[in-house]
């Protein structure tokens, strides 16, 4: 019997090296017992270990041992699982590749199964990771003899994805010095280099403080009492995060006030459309998205699995630094769709589309125009916010030709599941996406232009515009007309 005893839980270049080397001298994956420094083998997913076996030399031959491609990216996110049996069920796989080099394709062996569920938990834990950290400052700019801020915050990840998250928020942080205390790790960026010290105690994570308070307001903002469904937000919210959320203490009183509310804003408002809950469906191609990428996607067959799509989107390089992909929402044949350019700030942390300063815009320019925005399916040409952070505010920067190439194709699907009979592109990236061309605005605006599926095209200015536009007259000008083209849009689908 042979024990392996690997430095860390996430130890997988030591798995890798020990593997490698285990199988290259033909030991049984049942004469193998993998555990950790400080930890105690686990006997029940190897064999008995006898006293005193040693580790197996890790220079052992180099000689050839080759797995199929894929096999190494799933092993190294299954290590991040916190199943005491992973080393041991990776090593079983890996023993059993030799013999059968498309074992990870039947997707009804057990094992092979039980691996990529691994691996989506961990996936999942990711996200959730990069959506729910809340920093809060612990030293401010004028303390700080360098004149930077530091930041940190507490998160408890249901797997070990500290290391793994740690990239994402250094890019999207990159300016500000954080650490992210967890049980199991702590990452600390000086915005330069990414650090690891162990696992932290939650009594080193910083207390309440402003950034707190901006985000229980961020968060009161954007509640919609119209769309409560505690189950939905608990699903995409799971309780098991709440503890670390400043805005989680909003929860109950939010849910209590959410009748009261309600009449209000039905009195007061168009109310946006309700977000979908994922079904079974849409969760089962999350899944395989999540195993084969969303390149290797069909067609997505609802709007769901074509949300799930976009959540795991990785057809251009824009999902790395944002918080999500953000789907279009509306119902599922409205006659109307708009179509933004790319989710912003805020909508880019609410996971909706049109719900920052630019949706306030629009929301007024549509009850103006007498446009109700519950009939409409309102999206982006591009599903992941571009932006460059400028201290702790993310700037918006315009999405390139391919990134709008490459989104076009959630875009067009979306076009295909709803079919609409009129299109309303929103500026000129919204233009290029749906006519597949530039378009300027001001020589192509206010009439309906046909587009090869049938449905008619209408281009107007991109109510940021707008926002941007310095001189009171011409903004007001660019208003009306923009107002005008919304009621025209929505004649054309009358
Ligand atoms: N701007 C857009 O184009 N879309 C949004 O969703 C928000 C701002």
């Amino acid at each position: 019997m042979r024990v392996v005893r690997l430095a860390t839980e996430t130890d997988f270049e030591g798995w890798r090296a020990a593997a490698r080397a285990l199988r290259l001298e033909g030991l049984n994956p049942e004469a193998v017992v993998w555990t950790v420094d400080g930890a105690e083998p686990d006997l029940l997913s190897g064999g008995m270990a006898e006293a005193g076996a040693a580790a197996p030399g890790l220079g052992a031959p180099q000689a050839a041992l080759t797995v199929p491609r894929g096999f190494m990216e799933l092993a190294g996110a299954v290590v991040l699982h916190r199943s005491a049996e992973r080393f041991a069920l990776l090593y079983r796989l890996l023993w059993r590749l030799q013999k059968q080099p498309r074992l990870l394709e039947v997707t009804t062996d057990i094992e092979v199964a039980k691996a990529r569920a691994y691996a989506h938990a961990v996936g999942h834990a990711a996200h959730k990771m990069k959506a729910f950290v809340r920093f809060r400052l612990v030293e401010d700019a004028a303390a700080a003899p360098d004149g930077i801020e530091t930041f940190a915050a507490w998160f408890e990840p249901p797997h070990r994805v500290a290391e793994r998250t740690a990239p994402f928020f250094a890019r999207r942080f990159s300016n500000m010095r954080f650490s992210i205390l967890t049980p199991d790790a702590c990452v600390h960026w000086d915005t330069e280099r990414l650090r690891f010290t162990p696992g932290a105690d939650p009594a080193d994570a910083p207390s309440d403080d402003a950034l707190e308070d901006y985000w229980r307001t961020y968060y009161a903002s954007t509640f919609n009492p119209a769309r409560l469904k505690v189950k939905s937000m608990t699903s995409h919210m799971p309780k098991l995060y709440w503890r670390n959320l400043p805005e989680a203490s909003l929860i109950p009183e939010l849910v209590a006030g959410a009748n009261d509310r309600t009449a209000r804003m039905v009195a007061a408002a168009p109310t946006p459309p309700s977000i979908r809950t994922p079904s079974q469906q849409a969760m089962k191609a999350a899944a395989r998205i999540a195993r084969d990428g969303a390149w290797e996607m069909d067609a997505p067959g609802d709007l769901e699995a074509l949300a799930a799509g976009v959540h795991h989107c990785r057809r251009c390089d824009l999902w790395r630094d944002a918080t999500q992909g953000v789907r279009g929402e509306g119902p599922d044949h409205a006659p109307l769709m708009f179509v933004g350019e790319q989710p912003g700030d805020q909508e880019d942390l609410a996971g909706r589309p049109f719900v920052g300063p630019a949706g306030q815009v629009f929301n007024k320019a549509l009850a103006e125009a007498g446009v109700p925005r519950d009939k409409a399916y309102v999206t982006n040409a591009v599903k992941h916010f571009k932006h460059e952070p400028r201290g702790k505010r993310r700037l918006h920067k315009t999405p390139d030709r391919g990134e709008v190439q490459a989104c076009r194709w959630w875009l067009d699907h979306e076009r295909r599941l709803i079919r609409p009979r009129v299109v309303v592109a929103l500026g000129a990236t919204a233009a290029l996406a749906v006519f597949g061309k530039t378009m300027p605005i001001g020589a192509n605006r206010g009439h309906a232009i046909q587009l090869p599926d049938q449905s008619q095209g209408v281009i107007t200015w991109h109510p940021s515009f707008l926002l941007r536009t310095p001189d009171p007259e011409e903004k007001a000008k660019a208003y009306a007309a923009f107002v005008d083209d919304l009621k025209f849009a929505w004649g054309l689908v009358a």
